[in-house]
C-alpha cells in the first residue's frame, strides 16, 4: 500500500505529539516529534552554559550535537533525554533556540532525510509549511489555553515535574508568541491544512479523526 507523509503542526501543548505517536502506532509508520529535536539541542547547549544570544556560538556548538531516536525516545549524543527536555530550563529557553537559522537548518536536514520514503508522522511547528511542504496529509492543531494548560501540567506530573499552573501558562503564551513571530519558519497554518480544534474532545476522538483522515488519503493515493 502507499504510504503518505503525515504533517501535524500547531500550538503548544494541543495534544499533537501524543496523536502523532498513535496515529503513527496505528498505521505502523514512523513517529518523529520534531519538538523533542528542538528541546535537545537546547538542553545540549544549557549543559554548554553557551551563551544563547551569541548565534556564532550556539553555531560552533551544532556539530557536536547528535540526535537520533530509539523507538519513540530520543538520544542526545546516545543518551536517552526523554525526561531532561521537558524541564523548565529548556521550556524557557527552546524557543529562542528555535528561531536560530542554522539551527532550523540541522534540524530540517535530519527530519527530511528521516521522511523521505514516507510513512512518517510529524509533529511541530514548520512541518507542513516547511519541512514537507507537499504531505499528503496536514493536520493544523488547536486548543483554549486553560484546556493546554491543565493538560501539559498533568502531563508533566506523570513526569515527575511538578510545575504550578500559573508558571505552565505563562511559558506557553511565551513560546505561542516567539514562535509565531519569529522571521524564520514561523508557526502559521499551511494553506491546505485541516484545523482541528481539541478543546472539546478527547485523546481518543482526536487520533480517530486523524486516522480516518489518512486513511481516505492512503486510498486516493
Ligand atoms: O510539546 P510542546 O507543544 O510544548 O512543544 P514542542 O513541540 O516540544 O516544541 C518545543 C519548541 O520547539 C516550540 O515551542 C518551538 O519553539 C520549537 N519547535 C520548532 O521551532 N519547530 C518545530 N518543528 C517543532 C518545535
Amino acid at each position: 500500500m502507499k504510504k503518505i507523509v503525515i504533517a501535524i503542526d500547531g500550538y503548544s501543548a494541543c495534544g499533537k505529539s501524543s496523536t502523532a505517536k498513535q496515529v503513527a502506532s496505528r498505521l505502523g509508520y514512523t513517529f518523529i516529534d520534531s519538538g523533542a529535536m528542538y528541546r535537545a539541542v537546547t538542553l545540549y547547549l544549557l549543559n554548554e552554559n553557551v551563551n544563547l544570544e551569541n548565534i556564532n556560538q550556539v553555531e560552533d556548538h551544532l556539530d557536536q550535537i547528535e540526535i537520533t531516536f530509539e523507538d519513540t525516545s530520543i538520544l542526545l549524543n546516545g543518551k536517552n533525554v526523554d525526561t531532561e527536555i521537558r524541564t523548565k530550563a529548556v521550556n524557557e529557553n527552546v524557543s529562542a533556540v528555535s528561531a536560530i537559522s542554522a539551527v532550523r537548518r540541522k534540524m530540517v536536514a535530519q527530519q527530511q532525510t528521516i521522511g523521505k520514503n514516507k510513512g512518517v508522522v510529524m509533529d511541530g511547528r514548520d512541518i507542513g509549511t516547511i519541512v514537507f511542504p507537499n504531505a499528503e496529509l496536514k493536520v493544523f492543531m488547536i486548543a483554549e489555553m486553560g484546556i493546554r494548560a491543565k493538560r501539559r501540567r498533568k502531563e508533566l506530573l506523570e513526569k515527575g515535574i511538578d510545575e504550578p499552573l500559573e508558571s505552565i501558562t505563562r511559558n506557553l503564551q511565551e513560546r505561542d508568541e516567539v514562535d509565531s513571530t519569529r522571521i524564520d519558519s514561523p508557526l502559521v497554518k499551511a494553506e491546505d491544512a485541516i484545523e482541528i480544534d481539541t478543546t472539546n474532545i478527547t485523546l481518543e476522538e482526536q487520533i480517530v479523526q486523524i486516522e480516518e483522515l489518512a486513511k481516505e488519503k492512503i486510498n486516493e493515493n
